[in-house]
């Protein structure tokens, strides 16, 4: 299966990205031909600092690294050390209605939140269509938010099929039920735009200090807690500690004796060695940053030499050659 996935340097990644999209797919490595990338075309439609960008996109890289992405296994690049993605975003958007596109949710959000919209953020999931159809991708692991764009994808693929001759394979989204919406430490969405983030990677006083934040009601410890399955540190807890030793604190919690103090304690302790070991990887990786860069280079061409003949096909398909 060619499994395939990207997540945006627009900003420091997060328990949610993990869980959602990093962990599955690294998840597939071995038994799969893994394409995993970083969107650095699409972070331009939310985020305008140069060098930002240019650090995010180093951090992005050194995270999937350190996590488990294993460039043996996988092909992992820069998106815009392909440019042939941008051909091939325009071909798709000469098919795309606008109607589909301002029914998106995430341009939607956008514009709610008062951004005011660039051509850019109104074109973003035909962008991310071509990079999915570009490499004749088969699955894509995402968060339960990609799910609208996963359908554009599709709808998209089969247009131009139905409309020039069968040229893509229409995609199918991985979505993990238990991690489809990591929430984040206000209780909605887990997200980058949200300031409400628990980093993969933070230092120990920050991180320490945000799950010690988390606002939680004035119940005593004694109490009871009959929605013990609600709170947002045993949702936490889930996604990241051994399923026995979660279920059992949720018990405790359930029983009443376990304070919201130690909960929160408990909860620092399992993300902390959770994440030691890849820490211990990231650190080693960020002292050798040509190394980095030279896996970024190398999957750009390994990505290329699949796009490129995709490409041809399409072109010659639509009679562009
Ligand atoms: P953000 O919302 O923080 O900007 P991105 O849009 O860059 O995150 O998402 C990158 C990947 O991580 C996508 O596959 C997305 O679905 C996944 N993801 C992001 N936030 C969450 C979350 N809270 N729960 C599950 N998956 C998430
Ligand atoms: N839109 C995705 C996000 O914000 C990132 C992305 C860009 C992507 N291109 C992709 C995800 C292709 C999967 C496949 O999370």
């Amino acid at each position: 299966m060619r499994t395939l996935t990207g997540i945006q340097p627009s900003g420091i990644l997060h328990l949610g990205n993990y869980l959602g999209a990093m962990h599955p797919a690294i998840a597939a490595q071995g038994d799969n031909e893994c394409f995993y990338f970083i969107a650095d075309y699409h972070s331009m439609t939310s985020l305008t600092d140069a060098k930002l960008r240019r650090d995010y996109t180093l951090g992005v890289a050194l995270d999937w690294l350190a996590c488990g992405l294993d460039p043996a296994k996988s092909v992992f690049w820069r998106q815009s050390d392909v440019p042939e993605v941008c051909e091939l975003s325009w071909m798709l958007g000469t098919l795309a209605p606008m109607g589909l596109l301002e029914r998106a949710h995430s341009y939607k959000d956008k514009i709610a939140q008062g951004i005011a919209p660039n051509l850019g953020l109104f074109v973003y999931p035909v962008l991310m269509a071509a990079d999915i159809l570009l490499f004749d991708t088969q699955k894509v692991p995402v968060g339960r938010d990609q799910k609208q764009h996963l359908e554009m994808t599709r709808d998209l693929a089969i247009k131009f099929n139905q409309t020039y001759g069968e040229t893509f394979v229409v995609p199918e989204p991985v979505i993990r039920e238990e991690s489809a919406v990591v929430p984040g430490l206000d209780g909605r969405k887990m997200s980058k735009s949200y300031g409400n983030t628990l980093e993969l990677f933070g230092e120990e006083k920050a991180v320490r200090k945000k799950i010690m934040g988390i606002q939680m009601d004035s119940r005593t410890p004694a109490e009871p807690k009959p929605d013990a399955d609600k709170n947002l540190a045993i949702q936490l807890l889930k996604v990241v500690a051994a399923p026995d030793f979660a279920a059992a604190t949720e018990e405790r919690l359930r029983a009443g004796g376990l304070g919201y103090g130690d909960l929160k304690k408990i909860l620092f302790e399992q993300v902390w060695t959770h994440f030691a070991p890849a820490r211990v990887r990231r650190a080693e990786l960020a002292s050798n940053l040509d190394h980095v860069d030279a896996i970024l280079r190398d999957g750009a061409l390994r990505a290329r030499a699949v796009a490129e003949p995709v490409l041809h096909r399409a072109r010659t398909a639509c009679g562009l050659r």
